[in-house]
């Protein structure tokens, strides 16, 4: 197969930032990168959190609210005062309360679209920069002796919600198809000035989220195994990362449908809002 990233096996010589990481699949994924040998930064608004799933003095906790632009370029600038800015960024921050499209507030559904996709824009423009600039030096760099600096990376942690209308999830999965969409740009345009971009597109994973969920979840998953099906893509240097795939499998095939039949097909699935 081919790969339409640079695979990342070996994670002793990778700083990841992990934006989203004080909870469900962002925890797991960072303890699991712990035990990788990665060199950890890791945000997410509760700084307590932080502090007491990594008591490791060696992971740098940089709390922060993704809505807050200024924080956001600050905490690029503090990493690279410290020498220390990031290779691998994984966007996982989410926001979720599952809601009618006729109980929906404007307030509460830009509030969704904010966190989960407008603030990535304030991520990508403080980060990429950087990026440029360290690749530029490092370039230099090789040129005589000195470190080599690791091909950047961004993963977006999107939502197989993203990929069609489903309901209770007019903000959510607006969302979810935006930033699936962005990761796809980022790709092209990213890749050929030397930088990787990822799409991760988890299905039902338990965490504290999904527990809102009034339905049974199919084919649901634990954080723990959602981590280890993040590092497995990015092994295999996959653009697209989903999972499970019995179930992230029949989403894509429902996804081939004609339009008008898969909303034919969801609406018999969904019960009748009164
Ligand atoms: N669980 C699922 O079934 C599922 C399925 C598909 C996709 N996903 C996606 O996977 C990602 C992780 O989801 P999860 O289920 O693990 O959710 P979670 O347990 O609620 O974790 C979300 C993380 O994002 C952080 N966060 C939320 N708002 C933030 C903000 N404004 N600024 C900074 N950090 C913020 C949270 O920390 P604080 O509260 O401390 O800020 C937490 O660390 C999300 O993008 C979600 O959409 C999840």
């Amino acid at each position: 197969m081919l790969s339409s990233n640079t695979p990342i096996v070996d994670w002793s010589d990778r700083t990841v930032w992990l934006i989203g990481a004080s909870d469900g699949i962002g925890l797991a994924l960072g303890q699991l990168l712990q035990t990788r040998g990665a060199t950890l930064v890791v945000s997410a608004r509760r700084a307590e959190a932080l502090a007491q799933h990594f008591p490791d003095p060696a992971v740098l906790k940089l709390p922060l609210d993704v809505n807050d632009s200024d924080a956001m370029r600050l905490a690029v600038e503090q990493l690279q005062a410290k020498h220390h800015l990031p290779d691998v960024v994984v966007w996982m921050v989410g926001q979720y309360e599952p809601t009618a499209l006729l109980d929906l507030s404007p307030q509460a559904a830009k509030a969704v679209l904010q966190t989960n996709l407008l603030s990535a824009y304030d991520a990508l423009a403080a980060v990429l920069p950087a990026w440029r600039h360290q690749l530029a030096s490092a370039h230099q760099v090789g040129q005589g002796a000195g470190k080599r600096w690791p091909r950047p990376h961004w993963v977006f942690v999107s939502s197989v919600a993203g990929y069609r209308g489903l309901p209770r999830a007019a903000d959510y999965g607006a969302s979810k198809a935006g930033l699936s969409h962005l990761a796809q740009v980022a790709h092209i345009e990213l890749k050929p000035i030397g930088m990787d971009v990822s799409l991760v597109s988890p299905g039902f994973v338990s965490t504290r989220l999904t527990a809102k969920n009034s339905f049974k979840m199919p084919a649901v998953i634990t954080p723990e195994q959602a981590a280890h099906s993040i590092l497995k893509g990015l092994a295999k240097g996959q653009f697209e990362i989903h999972f499970p795939k019995r179930l992230s499998l029949l989403l894509k095939l429902l996804g081939l449908l004609p339009i008008g039949l898969y909303l034919r097909l969801i609406q018999a699935i969904n019960p009748r809002q009164s």
